[in-house]
């Protein structure tokens, strides 16, 4: 049983103030973390303080990035020895917005799954595709390609500890409305990419995310797919009432 896991990615929005606010008024309204995994993704300034704002109520908070290396030398990143110290869950890594703004590429992620999983911080891999690659590939093939080039590496035990998100582009953002059809067809074919190249029970037990326009009103549908086990949610994740809407729908 695969249990569902409900993240939000604040990408660039709330400052420090803003973000331990908004901890403070959800945090005793979540729903049993043993049931649903709950977690936000915020600037890297406020990750400490939201970690000890959220205490002991579960929530789990997400880096949204983070450096190939444990420490040392490289300047502006986002170490995995300063996540680990402290108590950062989850790193998201590949997000649509790093690769497209940032010229992130599947070697570099690689990188970054390989050292984040080694140095015990479990990534939230990210994979894409843009509506025109689905429509001349028929199915899912460019997925299929990048998840595997991330992947590079990942033995059979590490493979357990990592969750991967679904986000076809035309849906993140002001784009188009989320497809539980489409949501469902693409987390499918990641599960399926896991089964050849892992096994089935490995591919089985992976919780597998889908991200593009979830909100209230949609969630329960896409989550109520059999190969999607949570969503990452941005836009209708920074409102506290909205926020609790879809968290307490579980
Ligand atoms: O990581 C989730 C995000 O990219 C989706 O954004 O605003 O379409 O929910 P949004």
């Amino acid at each position: 049983m695969r249990k569902p896991f409900i993240a939000a990615n604040w990408k660039m929005h709330k400052n420090v103030q803003e973000s331990v606010d908004f901890v403070k008024a959800i945090k005793d309204k979540l729903p049993d973390p043993q049931k649903v995994e709950v977690g936000i993704a915020p600037q890297s300034i406020a990750l400490h303080s939201m970690k000890q704002a959220a205490g002991k109520s579960g929530l789990k908070i997400i880096a949204q990035n983070c450096a190939a290396e444990y420490s040392g030398p490289y300047t502006g990143e986002i170490s995995l020895r300063g996540l680990r110290d402290s108590g950062i869950d989850y790193a998201m890594l590949g997000h649509i917005e790093r690769r497209r703004l940032f010229n992130e590429n599947n070697k570099a992620v690689n990188k970054k799954v390989l050292a984040a999983v080694q140095m015990g911080v479990t990534p939230i891999i990210c994979t894409d595709e843009e509506m025109v690659q689905k429509e001349i590939n028929g199915e899912i093939h460019y997925v299929f390609s990048q998840l595997m080039s991330v992947l590079h590496g990942i033995s059979m035990d590490q493979i357990k500890n990592v969750v991967i998100s679904y986000e076809p582009t035309w849906a993140v953002g002001a784009g188009q409305h989320a497809n539980p059809t489409m949501a469902e067809e693409g987390c499918r074919q990641i599960r399926r990419t896991i089964a050849d190249v892992y096994t089935y029970e490995i591919a089985d037990k992976i919780r597998i995310l889908y991200g593009g326009s979830v909100n209230p009103a949609n969630i329960k549908k896409i989550m109520g797919k059999p190969d999607v086990d949570g969503v990452l949610i941005g836009r209708a994740s920074l409102d506290v009432d909205s926020f609790l809407q879809m968290v307490q729908h579980f």
